[in-house]
């Protein structure tokens, strides 16, 4: 039994350019990194921040920010060289077909099924939350049957979804004119925040800067961080150690740039742009995330900081009504690209893994007139759907930030084996310092990895496990590279 069969770089590259399951190429690197803050900017920063700093971390959040950053910027440099060797759509799937084998790039594809899927579900929710709120502002309530924190079904999340899922169908360009419009209002309501919020800052919110560690609810039982259980240190928030849980948290914010590396096939001259995309969208975020979480501490007392709508509220508690009602149609916009970029990112995933028989091969069939794989696309936006209607926000982020963590091991193995095993590959970006560099963001991601808590770890496990045994019972047998032996390693 060959799980491990490899596919060559080479055939990955063919593979791309059947005519009938080809992707257009038009994007250039502006398009890339408009697309990556269009999928990185959103519920990290907008929502997440204010939870994170009232719960976890306190005022020290913008270290926590830092920490994620750095985590992220390791993981980066090595999807940038994969992607600048590799430029096929399907991201860390495709890597790990090329390096580790068949199996290991289904469990990856999988996995990022946990990212990207159950993400823009996620991200839906969070932008029918703001939804309301700015309905609310405006007089007009909706029911709590449709909306707000506990819907039977949440139906501005669905609606979102369905509209977002037309637009991909349509095509790719349209989508990236669209994400244009939308990123450039949520950086600018984001430099509004920073800017504005300057002026409320009271220095006295800044002490404690780092709260000192105490035993909450919040880390009792299967939430206690892995870490802590492992080394039976007694679960607590706050201190030193909320810094890192915080950091395994708003590790959130910045999921986003390695899906920059899935639209490669479509890039004009991918092997410059795709690093120039993923590396210049994480610098320009962590730069706004470390300030807007500095500016909201200051602003208000963090254990008084909002759980919904952390970044409004923070004006509202500073007597500017007008400003909050500014920054949720910002938010509102925010999320609108997240959830966008994330279905464009499954699909291309998802497009690749059918491409390869790991799943049917039927789904992979280009649209003839919109040039979008439009049967796959109204697949996942369906799954999408039914999930961002009956799904609440809260844990289901950590689960989406371990399936990610552990998608960014994998590319960061990857690199140091295809550097062995395929020496003679023209890399136009090569990572710095390997295999130092990707053996540190190894340990670095596992190290976030274990700040998460117990629960997520076993979801994690469930999840995976369901995968494997599709493996076995669907890919394994139906896949194109056991029909093909040619194309194996080695050949
Ligand atoms: N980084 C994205 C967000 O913050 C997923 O919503």
């Amino acid at each position: 039994m060959d799980i491990f069969r490899t596919k060559s770089v080479e055939q990955s590259i063919r593979d791309t350019e059947a005519p009938e399951h080809q992707l257009r190429k038009r994007l250039t690197a502006t398009d890339l990194t408009v697309f990556g803050i269009g999928v990185i900017v959103g519920t990290g920063i907008f929502v997440l921040t204010g939870q994170v700093a009232r719960d976890v971390a306190g005022p020290a959040v913008a270290v926590s920010f830092v920490v994620a950053g750095i985590v992220c910027g390791l993981a980066a440099l090595c999807y940038a060289e994969f992607a600048s060797t590799i430029p096929v759509a399907g991201s860390a799937y495709t890597f790990s077909f090329a390096t580790l084998g068949e199996f290991p790039a289904w469990v990856i594809g999988w996995d990022l099924i946990l990212e990207l899927a159950l993400a823009a579900a996620v991200v839906s929710v969070g932008w029918s939350g703001y939804f309301a709120s700015l309905l609310a502002s405006l007089g007009l309530e909706l029911p709590a049957s449709i909306a707000g924190a506990d819907p039977v079904v949440n139906v501005p999340a669905v609606l979102i979804v369905l509209i977002l899922t037309a637009v991909l169908v349509a095509g790719i360009k349209l989508s990236s004119r669209v994400n244009l419009i939308l990123v450039i209002t949520k950086i600018a309501v984001v430099l509004l925040v920073i800017v504005a919020g300057l002026f409320f800052v009271n220095g006295a919110n800044y002490t404690p800067f780092i709260p000192d560690p105490i035993s909450t609810p919040r880390v009792e039982g299967l939430q206690a961080p892995l870490v802590q259980v492992l080394f039976g240190i007694e679960p607590v928030a706050f201190g030193v150690i909320g810094i890192f849980s915080a950091a395994a948290i708003v590790f959130f914010a910045f999921i986003g740039f390695d899906i920059v590396a899935t639209a490669a096939e479509e890039t004009i001259e991918p092997q410059h742009d795709v690093p120039r995309g993923i590396i210049g969208s994480l610098a320009i975020c962590t730069v706004l995330y470390v300030a807007v979480s500095l500016v909201v501490v200051g602003m208000q007392k963090y254990s008084q900081l909002s759980e919904a709508a952390p970044l409004s509220d923070a004006f509202i508690s500073v007597g500017q009504p007008w400003l909050a009602t500014i920054i949720s149609v910002g938010a509102i916009a925010g999320l609108t690209t997240v959830v966008l970029v994330l279905l464009l990112g499954q699909t291309r995933v998802l497009f690749a893994m059918c491409r390869d028989g790991l799943l049917p091969r039927s789904l992979a069939v280009v649209h003839p007139t919109f040039g979008t794989p439009a049967r796959l696309t109204i697949i996942i936006g369906l799954v999408t759907m039914a999930l961002a209607g009956f799904v609440s926000f809260g844990e289901l982020a950590e689960l989406v930030n371990i399936g990610t963590l552990f998608a960014f091991v994998v590319v960061s193995l990857g690199v140091i084996i295809l550097r062995r095993t395929r020496p003679d590959l023209p890399r136009a970006f090569r990572a710095p310092l390997v295999p130092w560099l990707p053996i540190l963001s190894v340990l670095a991601c596992l190290y976030l990895m274990l700040n998460l808590p117990v629960q997520t770890w076993l979801r994690f496990l469930v999840w995976m496990a369901i995968g494997i045994v599709l493996y076995f019972a669907y890919g394994y047998r139906h896949s194109r590279t056991a029909a093909a032996p040619w194309r194996s390693s080695g050949e």
